[in-house]
């Protein structure tokens, strides 16, 4: 893809990063549980939460890493028992989407949070393809499911889990795999992502988030990974860098959450300028929305403000995330002209 040079004022860039249309390729449904919709959902199905309202949960919102943030995500999803609950929780997430110019988006869920606790696999993946569904009729967002397998479980666990899906494959379009990186390498998973490629799934896993560059190489050579969501700390290896370059591998960086779980201390460090700068198809995106602080657009805004990066960049960011979506070559060149379209409004 080529890029463009566009005249763009300074002062337009914010409403510019707003407008864009956008893809987002890393987002956890569960992690867009906002907690007034977690205390309803509690109340609506009988469950207990340790928390007093919604102000005493958000308050516990102070993560000093991913563990920690990961234990209260856990806990805040008890409260998803029905199929509609997971309708409710991914619809919210979708207005706010398209209320953020998000046109496509590959969501994230996680069914062994939910299987766990006795909520059947067909009631999880029911209630978020049908908000997907009506997602395209109503909001006009191209919405698909990305099933995650949990890195702290085993991958005996993990093929239980695919055999429960496939009766719904037609539902999802990918495995991925979350949940606590360190001393759970990707190669833990290397047969059971073997047999989904044999499938014909899409593949991607979280590397590089708190982990070193080796769990970004095994992602790549061992599980053959098509994107790498997060993949930050790949810039501590050059020749990986050099690596995902060449062989044009999406990395899904998502700046508030590196920022809330300590994996940058500010803004200001991050180093997306330099995956971009670099040649990397480094993308934005908003990880867990309702526990960071912000969806898609305050992602750039935020980040944008911070680290001084251009309109240039912002074009790329957009067009790296259509690239590195999962849609035909059609469809990721209908969103390039609509962006180009875009652009040109906000031309000086
Ligand atoms: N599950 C939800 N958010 C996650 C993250 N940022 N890293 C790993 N697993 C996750
Ligand atoms: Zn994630």
């Amino acid at each position: 893809m080529i890029a463009h040079e566009f005249n763009i004022p300074a002062e337009r860039l914010p409403a510019l990063l707003c407008a864009m249309p956008k893809a987002e390729l890393h987002m956890h449904i569960e992690g867009s549980l906002e907690p007034e919709l977690i205390f309803a959902l509690a109340q609506r199905n009988g469950v207990a939460l340790p928390y007093a309202d919604v102000e005493a949960l958000r308050r516990a919102y102070a993560f000093t890493n991913l563990q920690s943030f990961l234990d209260i995500y856990y806990a805040g999803a008890s409260v998803l028992l029905k199929e509609q609950d997971f309708y409710d929780m991914a619809w919210a997430y979708l207005e706010r989407a398209a209320a953020d110019n998000v046109v496509r988006t590959e969501m994230f869920f996680d069914p062994q949070t939910h299987t766990a606790r006795g909520v059947d696999i067909q009631v999880v993946i029911e209630g978020l393809h049908r908000a997907c569904v009506d997602a395209e009729a109503k909001l006009g967002v191209s919405a698909a499911l990305i099933l995650c397998f949990l890195r702290h479980l085993s991958e005996e666990e993990a093929f239980e889990t695919l055999e429960q899906a496939l009766p719904y494959a037609t539902k999802f379009i990918g495995v991925g795999l979350d949940s606590s990186e360190v001393g759970h390498p990707p190669e833990k998973f290397a047969k059971v992502f073997a047999r989904c490629r044999e499938l014909g799934l899409h593949l991607v896993a979280h590397a590089g988030e708190e982990g070193p560059p080796a769990y970004v190489w095994s992602a790549l050579d061992v599980l053959k990974v098509e994107r790498v969501d997060h993949g930050v700390q790949s810039a501590k290896d050059p020749v990986l860098m050099a690596r995902l370059a060449k062989d044009r591998i999406p990395l899904t960086v998502c700046p508030l959450s590196n920022l809330k779980l300590c994996v940058f201390p500010d803004l200001k460090q991050h180093n997306l300028k330099t995956l971009l700068d670099a040649g990397l198809v480094a993308t934005v995106n908003s990880d867990d929305p309702a526990y960071f602080g912000g969806y898609m657009n305050e992602n750039f805004l935020q980040t944008f403000a911070a680290t001084g990066l251009t309109a240039q960049h912002a074009w790329q960011l957009a067009a790296n995330s259509f690239e590195g979506s999962f849609i035909d070559d059609a469809a990721k060149a209908r969103y390039i002209d609509r962006l180009n379209e875009t652009f040109a409004r906000f031309a000086g």
